[in-house]
């Protein structure tokens, strides 16, 4: 039997005395116990999110927002508890309109019977969900030390060539809302972009998922950012959420973050395993590189998760890796080769780089590196990719 876990918001004394008697018949942990809905929305939202109740078993009697606003917003956080309805009245219209606002149950005094069947058809329903509930995959993310540094190239190369090293299914999501590119260069049909997730967090599942992505690749998935202003503005929480739900789908997830980490960009880093962070050769990429570093590290961020990668690197180059690694205090991952024109060719033929150029076998190194699948050599990279 799965163990369940229920927070309580009752402020009707009839019904808090009978559910307190109810309850200590029946093995249920109780997470909180609350009067009523806190007026600080975010601050309740966070602490479902924290202790992860199966249930909150809410008095509908005087809420102050209508039923459905309250049980989207609780059914909106990860934990996505159900909502038990309250209720001193057994009449059909007060029934119907709370199952209507999304309530999994309806109970009403004599609450014991009800109650305990209540949550035994959660406790089933739970079971299921875990025993169908694959292991969460990889998320990795590319980031931009200084606009323009490669991180979306890497991203769009890497992810077309992670399935067939992973063997899995694997998600290239755009998460640079300000200025994605993904879609344009994948030239993906789908008109929807990561904001449809976020804006229908309460219908994520994944047959709504699979009307979002694009897969003209096979094995690869493709989440757009918006292409319209308005829809660029989405709070970190739900975006958060988003990938959450995307780690459990994909064996492997490939993020463009685009060029800032600022408070947004962070939060979401809690579910990105290894975060790849892209720069140049040139001083002033070299100094916000190394400023995102201490910004992820001071951020609580591990720093062993930083993996640095020095891009578009030319044949002469005035510092020695070592030197740079010692300025940016952490070791190169990998550097590829500034080869422009390789990049200007495919993209003008609505294509990614040929795997056979010099550049193409580099991504290949970069993306076999990635999965795990080469063995590093004593250096770990050559110079010029
Ligand atoms: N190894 C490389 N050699 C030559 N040109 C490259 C290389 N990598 C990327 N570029 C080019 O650099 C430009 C910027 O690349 P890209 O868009 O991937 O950077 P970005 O970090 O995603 O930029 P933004 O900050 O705008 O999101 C593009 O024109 C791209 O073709
Ligand atoms: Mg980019």
């Amino acid at each position: 039997m799965y163990p369940i876990a229920a927070g309580i918001v009752v402020q009707t004394r009839e019904l808090w005395d009978e559910l307190n008697r109810s309850l200590q018949n029946l093995s249920v942990r109780l997470l909180f116990e609350l009067s009523e809905l806190p007026p600080d929305w975010a601050g309740f939202l966070d602490r479902i999110e924290r202790v992860r109740p199966d249930v909150i078993v809410l008095d509908v009697t005087r809420l102050r927002e209508p039923l459905e606003d309250v049980i989207k917003r609780i059914r909106s956080t990860a934990a996505q508890p159900a909502v038990f309805a309250l209720n001193t009245t057994a009449e059909p219209a007060a029934i119907l309109d709370a199952l209507r606002a999304g309530a999994s149950e309806y109970l009403y005094p004599p609450l014991h019977d009800a109650l305990q069947a209540a949550l035994e058809r959660l406790s089933k329903t739970r079971e299921q969900s875990r025993e169908g509930q694959k292991p969460t995959g990889k998320m990795l993310a590319f980031v931009s030390a200084k606009g323009g540094c490669g991180a979306t190239t890497l991203a769009c190369h890497v992810a077309v060539q992670l399935p067939r090293l992973v063997h899995s299914k694997v998600l290239l999501a755009d998460v640079d809302l300000q200025a994605g590119l993904i879609g344009f260069l994948a030239k993906t049909k789908s008109p929807y972009s990561i904001v449809d997730a976020v804006n229908n967090l309460q219908r994520l599942d994944q047959s709504f998922w699979h009307g979002l992505i694009s897969n003209g690749i096979p094995n690869l998935e493709i989440l757009t950012a918006p292409t319209a202003p308005a829809a660029k503005q989405v709070l970190a929480p739900q975006l958060k959420q988003v990938l959450a739900f995307a780690r459990g789908q994909y064996g492997w997830s490939v993020l463009d973050l685009g060029r800032n980490l600022n408070g947004n960009t962070l939060s979401m880093l809690d579910v990105v395993h290894e975060t790849y962070l892209v720069t140049t050769h040139e001083v002033p990429a070299l100094h916000q590189a190394k400023q995102m570093i201490q910004y992820l590290v001071d951020s609580g961020y591990p720093k062993a998760n930083i993996r640095l990668i020095l891009n578009r690197l030319p044949k002469r180059l005035d510092v020695t890796l070592d030197e740079l690694e010692q300025m940016l205090g952490l070791p190169i991952f990998a550097t590829l080769a500034n080869d422009y024109q390789a990049l200007q060719d495919a993209y003008a033929e609505g294509r990614l780089v040929d795997d056979k150029s010099h550049l193409g076998k580099s991504f290949a190194r970069l993306t076999a590196k990635i999965a795990g699948t080469t063995e590093d050599k004593k250096k770990k990279f050559t110079l010029f990719g």
